[in-house]
């Protein structure tokens, strides 16, 4: 169990205007930001994060819609992060999404839905450096 996630707020987020609600959210539950950057992912670099969906039916649909706007990509600390960043963003599918989550409150579609949240420990260590060096993430607090 780590104490570390990866969120992204995805190009529909980001474009609605709904960023700083989404800082709230993360503040609120109790999150720390460790690293944070506005970034317009290439479409190389989309591929290479969701490599694991790659050959999926929206894959394409997808790695175009992640790189086709700015997002803002973010390292999290929490004790059990991942489980409570999951749970703080609710189910992939808005409509299945419970009340008060991220998903529910600002996602439109399954595809737009707003935030990125990390599955694993292991792939919230992979997914953190892979946007993240070492020195941009506050370690020393
Ligand atoms: P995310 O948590 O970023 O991880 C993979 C993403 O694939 C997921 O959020 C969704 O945005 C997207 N996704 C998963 N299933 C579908 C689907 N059936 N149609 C379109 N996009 C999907």
């Amino acid at each position: 169990m780590s104490n570390l996630t990866f969120a992204i707020i995805k190009p529909d987020a980001v474009k609605n205007g709904n960023t700083g609600k989404i800082y709230d959210r993360i503040i609120s539950a109790g999150f720390k930001i460790l690293g944070a950057k506005l970034i317009r992912m290439t479409l190389a670099q989309a591929q290479g994060f969701y490599a694991i969906h790659e050959g999926k039916p929206f894959y394409d649909e997808l790695t175009d819609f992640m790189s086709s706007s700015q997002s803002m990509v973010l390292a999290l600390e929490k004790d059990n992060a991942v489980s409570a960043w999951r749970e703080t963003i609710g189910a992939t599918n808005p409509e299945e999404a419970a009340e008060g989550t991220i998903r529910r409150d600002f996602a439109t579609s399954i595809g737009e839905n707003a935030v990125h949240g990390s599955d694993s420990d292991e792939n919230a260590k992979k997914e953190i450096g892979f946007f993240f060096s070492k020195s941009e993430l506050i370690t020393n607090q």
